[in-house]
């Protein structure tokens, strides 16, 4: 089997460290040579980056230098990592990776479609996830458990609202894309693992 890239997507309070941790094991028992990725970051300059987009600044952040950091993060992920990694013959497992940014970006930030689509086009190339794992969760409950993790950082402050397009988007984009398996988040933990390890084994059968 060629290298794959799996990336898991949710909004915050939606599991992802749990899903992630769940394929780390998965891939472990399968014997794959697997690297891990964050987006944005997972190069020194994108972790920077990370950290710039995060942070709350006194001025105000403009809708497109936000979008246009997050793709300045994945062209430094895309190049440096993934497709060195991917050419390697190592899977890759992502944090997030351009499907947050057509979820946040287009559908929380209401930003053009084509504009998006005339950025992923240059900072991809064609480079598209071969599965995505989506964790849709109520966004009302996923704040609430983002808040008892602590302080929450400047995107997470949006309002109700923000995320609820965000979601609308993932849904919509989940919809439409037959990569992308939508896990119901709202779920008990116990369900949750047990969608994501079929998804996981479907997914392994279809490429066998
Ligand atoms: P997290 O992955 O730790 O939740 O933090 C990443 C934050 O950045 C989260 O609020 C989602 C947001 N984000 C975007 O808005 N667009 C993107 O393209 C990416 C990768 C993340």
């Amino acid at each position: 089997m060629t290298a794959k890239f799996i990336v898991i997507e949710g909004l915050e309070g939606a599991g992802k460290s749990t899903a992630i941790s769940i394929c780390q094991q998965f891939l472990t028992q399968h014997n794959v040579d697997f690297v891990n990725v964050r987006e944005p970051g997972g190069t020194p300059l994108a972790e920077q980056l990370r950290d710039l987009v995060k942070a709350n600044h006194q001025e105000q952040i403009a809708s497109e230098t936000e979008l246009l950091i997050m793709y300045a993060a994945r062209a430094q992920l895309v190049n440096n990592v993934i497709r060195p990694a991917l050419n390697n013959g190592q899977w890759v497992l992502g944090d997030r990776h351009d499907l947050s940014s057509q979820a946040y970006q287009g559908g929380g930030r209401e930003i053009e479609q084509t504009t998006l689509k005339a950025l992923s086009d240059i900072v991809l190339k064609g480079l598209k996830p071969d599965l995505t794992i989506y964790l849709d969760i109520e966004p009302s409950i996923g704040l609430a458990r983002a808040k008892g993790r602590g302080e929450l950082d400047r995107i997470e402050q949006e309002a109700l609202s923000f995320f609820e397009r965000t979601r609308a988007q993932y849904l919509n984009l989940a919809n439409n894309d037959d990569s992308i398996k939508t896990v119901n988040a709202n779920q008990t933990m116990a369900q949750v693992h047990n969608d994501i390890i079929t998804v996981l084994e479907q997914f392994m059968q279809s490429n066998n």
